[in-house]
């Protein structure tokens, strides 16, 4: 067989992507400027997703750019284990000053779904060291996405990421979702109904009883299923019911952390701090694959036991706190910083919400949602061919020059937090032409 040439499409296994359509019809990019993206003949493409909810301060920001050409020139690797390096340890202390008050301590990994897993992972030895050994059982929720691998697709609750591999994790059991249309259609921010669905883990812990289980994860917004924001005191709710029977919570800040939606975290936003928190994409502004996960002091000293010489925690990957996305990593700091990129969703938040709100009454549209700078405007399907209305709609935004992002029959929208008023407006005027004209 003759070897591909270097540009054919096909050696390349494309992730989470229709393959065969997309070697029909590539999208390629091949630069980025602040709010936008350049295809290889130069068109722009106004991203409205912060590449994957990640690029949250904007492309090529040159401070970021340069911390990591230089630190690839100045220390390109150092072994993550019984070793690390000056930057490591700096990153780390600038973290927990803008984590919620109590989340001292960070562990490092290289993506959301090893946060994930690390969470779970650390979810489950904490009860372990403190003597509750019987609580190994993890509760998730339907249409959480936690990722990619076995612990965050067994506590996931989406059936496309689940059906295909087997039987998972056992021990693990899911609250209902709480998306709920009938009675929250085109709400803005925060539903009115829902608080009860919290119950459901009160109905959980009835069923497999408290002694059995160790921790409950949820995203404190749901953003891959679609944009689920949480009813209004529901996430206080399963606080108050993790307390109540020694559960621990675990948020999923994955892209809910580093500003999006107009405080540093979702924890803050909700004012509700979990025992242990999950973050990765904005940390490096998306620039070096990162992740951490964060938690409380009592859960990172109860490991600090036993002989001094023995590792604590039989976990950690050969690239935790790589020295190229610590670099990034401090810089991504810097730059949310000095423009107050950490809270500007919130300054931005009215007047996105009347753009994405501006499209209520447009074609195809059965719902619109929005919180901080995350949007999601959900369609009508196709009858018969479910998602294939808002694929069309992304294919069709595309060419008009504005990257949008669909699941299912929703369309996501979440703009790197450095969005200009009129950009928003370019945004939501090609999708309202868009939808105008889809079929
Ligand atoms: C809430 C949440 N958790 C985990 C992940 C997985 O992150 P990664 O793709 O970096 O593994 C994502 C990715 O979108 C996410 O949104």
């Amino acid at each position: 067989m003759t070897r591909p040439l270097p540009n054919d499409l096909d050696a390349f296994w494309m992730p989470f992507t229709a393959n065969r359509q997309f070697k029909q019809s590539p999208r390629l990019l091949a630069g980025a400027k602040d709010m936008h993206y350049y295809t290889p003949e130069g068109r722009p493409i106004l991203d409205a997703t912060a590449g994957l909810w990640c690029v949250n301060a904007g492309h090529g920001r040159p401070k970021i750019v340069e911390a990591v050409q230089k630190q690839v020139a100045e220390l390109d690797y150092a072994p993550a284990f019984q070793m690390s390096h000056p930057k490591a340890f700096e990153f780390a202390s600038r973290l927990v000053q803008i984590t919620p008050e109590g989340m001292d301590h960070a562990f490092f990994t290289n993506s959301g779904s090893e946060s994930v897993e690390t969470a779970l992972k650390i979810a489950l030895a904490y009860q372990r060291v403190r003597g509750q050994g019987t609580r190994t059982r993890l509760i998730g929720r339907e249409r959480g996405y936690h990722g990619v691998n076995f612990g965050g697709i067994s506590v996931g609750g989406i059936v496309s990421n689940r059906k295909m591999f087997g039987t998972l994790l056992s021990g693990v059991d899911h609250m209902r979702h709480t998306h709920d249309p009938a009675r929250n259609a085109f709400t803005r921010g925060e539903p009115e109904h829902g608080i009860e669905l919290a119950e459901d883990l009160e109905r959980i812990v009835t069923l497999h009883d408290a002694s059995t289980i160790a921790a409950v994860i949820v995203e404190p917004v749901a953003g891959s299923t679609g944009v689920l924001v949480p009813p209004k005191g529901y996430l206080k709710r399963l606080r108050e019911i993790c307390d109540k029977h020694g559960i621990l919570l675990i948020f999923d800040e994955v892209i809910t952390g580093f500003g999006r939606l107009g405080t540093p975290f979702g924890a803050d936003y909700f004012g509700v701090t979990p025992d242990i928190m999950i973050t990765a994409k904005g940390i490096t502004n998306g620039v070096v694959p990162m992740g951490a996960v964060f938690v409380k002091s009592e859960i990172h000293d109860a490991f600090m036991t036993g002989p001094e010489h023995l590792i604590e925690f039989f976990h950690g990957y050969t690239y935790s706190a790589h020295p190229l996305a610590c670099a990034a990593g401090i810089a991504t700091l810097d730059t949310y910083a000095e423009e107050g990129l950490l809270t500007r969703a919130a300054e931005l938040a009215p007047y996105w919400a009347d753009a994405i709100h501006s499209l209520r009454d447009t074609k195809h549209v059965i719902d619109a949602r929005n919180i901080g700078l995350v949007g999601a405007v959900e369609l009508e399907p196709i009858t018969g061919e479910p998602t294939k209305r808002a694929f069309s709609c992304f294919l069709e935004c595309f060419e008009r020059g504005v990257l949008i992002r669909t699941t299912g029959d929703i369309i996501a929208l979440s703009p790197p937090l450095i969005i200009s008023k009129g950009q928003i407006d370019e945004i939501v005027g090609t999708l309202s032409d868009v939808l105008k004209a889809a079929a």
